[in-house]
Parts: structure tokens; sequence; C-alpha cells
């Protein structure tokens, strides 16, 4: 696959301490030497785990979530494209709901690191970027046949104490036109979901999936969650940050800015839902996630034929 950003290979000759990455059983896993680390199996490219120094672990899994490729993961952030659900009379009608990505084997490209970005670093390095591939030519017959575009997606995954990004980039290496939507469906483990808010959407427009699809304005400025949630917010401004605080103390949680992602998908199953789930588990596991997923969702991006387009996320945690 051409790529534009291939990863520099690490370092060599440093004492200095090193992250170290492994693959095993299609999962790549990295550990920062301050301690950090993060999962990502290869099917769907799904981030599986990322845990900050102390070990506390900020994505959510569920204990039935299935892990040999056989449904996509229900946990962690799986990315939904080329459609977020599923569409009517559009080319990516015949995909399943979230498309392809999260259902398909990705490649691991490699790994870079901030000491070969910068060899003045003398503390050693403190982050650490996986880079994963997808192209129609790793597509299974029925999604190339469903989705018959000559395509290649780039997704980097970089580590560091700052946070967890994640970005996506997307090449258009055919001769048509085609169009897609992308989201980062990230589950964020949290102990309560009584004691959360979310912060930074009031008076943004959304789209209800639990109210037949109709259109609101928010009006809190601290939004708890009191029952089922599926809420597209639209045309947000990436750089102000989505913030999950706890009710106690009022302290932030999570904070997640965007690049190129305009709208946010707040989810969470609450108690009927989680129990019709059937990789949803255990029921109650509701109380522990809520998804925050930042996408572009509420029309199409447009990408010509030999152009690229890239957006991504950074999750703070642990503020
Ligand atoms: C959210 C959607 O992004 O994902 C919800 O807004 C959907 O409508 C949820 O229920 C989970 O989707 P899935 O396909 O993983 O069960």
């Amino acid at each position: 696959m051409d790529r534009s950003n291939k990863p520099s290979a690490i370092g060599v000759g440093a004492s200095l301490p090193q992250p170290t990455v492994s693959l095993h059983e299609n999962k790549v896993e990295a550990t920062l030497p301050t301690g950090e680390s993060v999962t990502v199996h290869l099917f769907g490219a799904t981030v599986t785990s990322w845990k900050l120094a102390n070990g506390r672990e900020q994505l959510f899994v569920s204990e039935k979530a299935h892990l040999d490729g056989s449904k996509p993961i229900r946990g962690g952030i799986p990315v939904v494209f080329p459609v977020f659900g599923t569409s009517q009379n559009h080319a990516t009608s015949s995909l399943p709901q979230h498309g392809f990505a999260r259902n398909s084997n990705w490649e691991f490209l490699g790994k870079s690191s901030s000491e070969s970005l910068n060899k003045d670093r003398k503390e050693g390095d403190d982050s650490v970027k996986l880079d994963f591939g997808l192209s129609h030519t790793l597509l299974s017959e029925d999604f190339r046949k469903a989705w018959p575009h000559e395509f290649a997606l780039v997704y980097s995954v970089t580590l560091s104490k700052e946070g967890l990004r994640t970005s996506l980039q997307v090449q258009n290496n055919g001769s048509q036109n085609f169009e897609f939507q992308v989201l980062m469906h990230t589950y964020l483990n949290i102990e309560d979901i009584s004691k959360i808010r979310i912060n930074n959407l009031e008076s943004k427009t959304y789209v209800d999936k639990v109210q037949n699809a109709t259109t609101h304005t928010e009006s809190q400025s601290a939004l708890p969650i009191v029952g089922e949630t599926d809420r597209i917010y639209q045309a947000l401004d990436p750089t102000v940050p989505i913030v999950v605080s706890s009710t106690d103390g009022n302290k932030p949680l999570f904070s997640v800015t965007r690049e190129a992602l305009n709208d946010v998908v707040v989810w969470n199953p609450w108690i009927e839902k989680a129990k019709a789930i059937a990789d949803f588990s255990p029921d109650e596991a509701y109380q522990k996630m809520i998804c925050v997923e930042a996408g572009s969702v509420a029309g199409w991006q447009t990408l010509e034929a030999g152009d690229s387009w890239e957006g991504g996320q950074l999750i703070r945690a642990g503020l």
C-alpha cells in the first residue's frame, strides 16, 4: 500500500528506556517505559485496552465480546467505516450496520516512537505510534462486492503520557469519487453512570434516535444519562473538548478533542437494550460504560479520485 506517512524504524543503540511492542495472537500490545499500555486487535484494528501508568483500564469491553473475529468487538474503540448505522438508496446500502472496517482483518504496518522523531531526547521515549492498514485487496469478497471502491485506510494509534490518539487516513486510489462516513466508537470505562455528566454540548443540535430520529437542541450544560441514550450531536467545534466529568467533586474524568470529526454520538443502551444485546455482558454493565463517539456521520464526506482525508481524536484520561 502507498503511504505518505510510513513510520520510520525505531532507533537502536540507545540505552534510554524504550516502549515495548509485541504482535502476538493477532493483537498488538505496546507499553511505555512509564507504564501506560495499549492493546489493539487486528480484527477491526479495535483498541481493546488502554491502561494508565497506575494500571487503571480506561476502556470498557463486554465480558461476552467476541475476540475471535466472528463478530465486531463489543467494546474498546471499534472503527466505523464507510457507513454509520445502515443507509438506504446509497452506495453503502448493502453493507452491514457500521460498515466493514470493524469486521475485517487489518494488517499491522509498523511502529514509530518519539525517539525516532526527536533524536535529541534525553529521557527516552514517551510515546509510541502503531499503524494499521486496510485496503480493498484485504476485504472479504462479499464486502468488496458490496462496496467496490479502491481505497486504503491507515489507522494510527498513538499512546503517550498525554493520552490516546487515534487517527484515520482515508485514501481514494480509484478513478471514481466515493462518499463515506466515519466514527471512532469509543466505549469509555466509568464507575457509575449515575455519577457522570457530559459537558460542552449545550445549545448544540442533535438527532435523537431514541425519539424517532427527531431533531432537538441540547438545553443542559452538564448532561446526565438517565435512560437509553442514542444521540448524534452535530456540527461541533472539534477543538472544544467533550468532557466526561464525575459528580463527585465535579472532577473531569475524560476529555475528547477531535480533528475533522465534527459530530459526536453519545450512546448508552440502558437496562432493556443491554439485556437484548447478546454480546453485552453482564446486563448491569450499562452502568459501567458510556460511548462518546467522535465522527463525521451527519452527512457524507466526498473523496475525489486520488485524494485523501484525515481525521482523529485525542482522549485524555485521569485528569
Ligand atoms: C451507536 C449507534 O453508535 O452504536 C446506536 O448510535 C447503536 O444506534 C450502537 O445501537 C451499537 O451498535 P452495534 O451495531 O455495535 O450494536
